[in-house]
């Protein structure tokens, strides 16, 4: 048995996922955790990261949003030539923006282009549900959609990959724009500038006009090429205006249809439930001590 699994994330990481996959929902209203009343181990806070972790390098958690997970050893390699070649243009909290030359792994890119822009997103935890599997394909389809309409650039290719660390990633594969966020432009002039918000003005309404709704529209998102030519960027919270109707408060009121499909069980409080029991039942962690009485209360207790 791993007795000292707590610093050991690897072995961890791996009996958590043999447990997940051993996991037989017992009837469809199996819903009522008793995970609170669980005892506690240092590893309790941690284990819904964990099992989100595992769950989210499967491939069958991706596939039925048709997003391929890319971790051959080829591909590796060429992900680690890849951070070697590229320069960071953009750092955000869970993503990083790369200018890099064509990467030789990624097949979509058409021929004539040499330099792509490459966000890396490190997927946080599994209530993010813009990085659910259905939010990030329909965030590329918009994306497409937007680029056709000429107001973002071009999404050659989306997927899954795991990082340096093991952690998964995001990677999606945008045409580069050479040009600056409208947030650090330094204008040459007014005119210049005002031609600038006639082309976002513009744009905005081109794309509200296709059914396309930003929800993240702020000047780090909108970008001026050197052409002066404006883009917007980032459809990452995008939604389309018939998908705005099906809910009953745009942007607020998730429904997630997609939350019932098999492999997002996985993720249900009931698996978290029944992880835990095993690998506490296992003793692959201990619980901890119960906390003894503070002094306050003994004092209490004699008087
Ligand atoms: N296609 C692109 N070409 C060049 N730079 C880009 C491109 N898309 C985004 N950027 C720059 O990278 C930054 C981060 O990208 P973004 O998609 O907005 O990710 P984040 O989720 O970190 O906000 C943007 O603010 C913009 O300055
Ligand atoms: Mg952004």
């Amino acid at each position: 048995m791993i007795r000292e699994p707590l610093l050991d994330f690897q072995k961890i990481e791996d009996r958590v996922e043999q447990i997940a996959n051993s996991f037989k929902p017992v009837s469809a209203k199996s819903n009522n955790s008793n995970w609170t009343a669980l005892p506690f181990t240092p590893l309790k806070p941690m284990l819904p990261d964990i099992l989100y972790k595992v769950v989210s390098r499967r491939p069958d958690y991706w596939k039925e949003a048709n997003l391929k997970v890319r971790t051959d050893e080829a591909f590796m390699e060429c992900m680690a030539k890849f951070y070697k070649t590229s320069k960071i243009i953009g750092k955000g909290a869970f993503g990083t923006m790369f200018d890099s030359p064509r990467p030789d792994c990624i097949p979509n890119i058409p021929k004539d282009v040499k330099h792509v822009a490459v966000k890396v997103e490190i997927l946080s935890d599994y209530y993010d549900y813009y990085q659910s599997p259905a939010a990030v394909a329909s965030a590329y389809t918009i994306t497409k959609k937007a680029a056709s309409l000429g107001v973002a650039p071009n999404i050659y290719d989306c997927f899954i990959s795991v990082n340096e660390n093991g952690m998964p990633v995001i990677i999606k594969v945008y045409e580069l724009i050479n040009g600056t966020a409208w947030a650090n432009m330094e204008w040459k002039s007014e005119a210049q500038k005002n031609r600038a918000i006639a082309d976002l003005e513009k744009k905005i309404i081109k794309m509200n006009k296709n059914g396309i709704i930003h929800h993240d529209l702020h000047t780090e998102n909108v970008m001026v090429s050197k052409s002066n030519e404006v883009f917007i960027v980032d459809f990452d919270r995008a939604r389309l205006v018939k998908e705005e109707e099906l809910v009953e408060m745009p942007a607020f009121n998730e429904r997630r249809p997609w939350s019932s499909s098999p492999s997002h069980k996985l993720l249900g409080p009931d698996v978290l439930e029944f992880v835990y029991k095993t690998l506490l039942e296992e003793g692959s962690v201990v619980p901890s001590r119960p906390v003894s009485q503070t002094r306050k209360n003994k004092k209490e207790k004699r008087t």
